[in-house]
């Protein structure tokens, strides 16, 4: 995040100075989960959505909730049920009888960052009504078009590991969120920080408390955003890009390989990710840094392959091991 200069308390400007103010700002309620904090940074520079995989009760909701506040934005928690209605989360007209007229009561789509707990627990209908609106940024309700808040972003989680009676997205779906974050368990150094903070009087639900202040706001991002646009690519790094792409579509363990839209989407996070490393040009390793989070969810795995052993990261690892790097 570039820094804004309103603002006294706000640490010195520059781009890396910036997210490690934000990270610090984090850092005061979220012990580890960096590549998350970054994967989510770099979603909001690059207008996506990102899916959380991770067991329950690894600060992946308060992680979200200590973003927006570190970035002034407003943010809203939908726990998608088996019998959430698409109107649930988009809204929906009331007919007010004092008025005599129908009015638009706005869903909680209706927000900076939506945290969408559980996405594969409802069904398909409610789903595409999500998606729909993450794709168009905006919400339809009879016929008339209404524009979703800016910025906006869902941080979609997934449960890895109850998957009976679920709903799991499909590939197509999938591919209409930029990043996949695997969220890890803490290390137990990690483990005893979370529970020493605790013990000294941590509440979760009091952000504030905690001394979470914002650090940035939605002007920084746009700033940001303008200036991540300015991130040059060589020739050889575009094409560096599709190679690895191609050679997803290639890989004897993937039934199904990126599409353009994930390549699209992996010249996006890199270039994104030199920017908050303080570059003005994309490098290969750029590339190799963003190339799981961003292709993880977008490739599909042969039946075979799975029963072996082999997971989409394994593939992914092998392919950068071995597609060639421009020098
Ligand atoms: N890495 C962590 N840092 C700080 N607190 C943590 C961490 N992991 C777990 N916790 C504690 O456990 C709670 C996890 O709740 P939550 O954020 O709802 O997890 P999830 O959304 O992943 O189920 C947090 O509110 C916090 O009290
Ligand atoms: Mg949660």
């Amino acid at each position: 995040m570039t820094v804004s200069t309103d603002r006294p308390d706000r640490p010195a400007a520059g781009p890396h100075a910036a997210l490690e103010a934000l990270r610090a700002e984090i850092g005061k309620a979220v012990v580890g989960q960096d590549a998350a904090v970054t994967g989510l940074v770099v979603a909001l520079l690059c207008r996506g959505h990102v899916l959380l995989e991770g067991v329950p009760g690894i600060a992946k909701t308060l992680l979200v909730r200590t973003l927006a506040t570190a970035l002034e934005l407003d943010h809203k928690r939908v726990q998608f049920t088996p019998d959430l209605m698409p109107s649930d989360v988009t809204g929906s007209l009331v007919y007010d009888a004092r008025t005599a007229e129908f009015s638009f009561r706005p869903g909680p789509v209706f927000t900076h960052l939506l945290l969408a707990d559980e996405i594969n627990r409802t069904p398909p209908k409610t789903q595409a009504s999500l998606l729909e609106a993450m794709e168009e940024r905006q919400v339809s309700v009879e016929g008339a078009p209404r524009p979703l808040p800016e910025p906006f972003m869902v941080a979609a989680t997934q449960n890895p590991l109850e998957y009976e009676g679920t709903y799991p997205l499909p590939e197509a779906q999938l591919d209409r969120f930029l990043l996949k974050l695997n969220l890890p368990l803490p290390s137990r150094e990690q483990e005893i920080d979370v529970l020493t903070r605790h013990a000294a009087g941590f509440d979760p639900r009091d952000l504030s408390g905690a001394g979470v202040r914002p650090v940035a706001g939605p002007a920084d991002l746009a700033a940001a955003r303008a200036a991540v646009a300015k991130v040059t690519l060589a020739p050889e790094v575009t094409a560096y890009v599709v190679d690895l792409c191609r050679a997803t579509r290639e890989s004897p363990s993937l039934s199904l390989g990126a599409s353009p839209r994930g390549a699209t989407a992996l010249l996006a996070t890199s270039r994104a990710w030199a920017w908050l490393s303080g570059r003005e040009y994309v490098v290969p390793d750029d590339v190799k840094a963003l190339a799981l989070p961003t292709l993880r969810h977008r490739v599909r795995l042969r039946p075979e392959a799975e029963m072996e052993g082999v997971t989409a990261d394994s593939v992914l690892t092998g392919l950068l091991a071995r597609v060639p790097v421009p020098r």
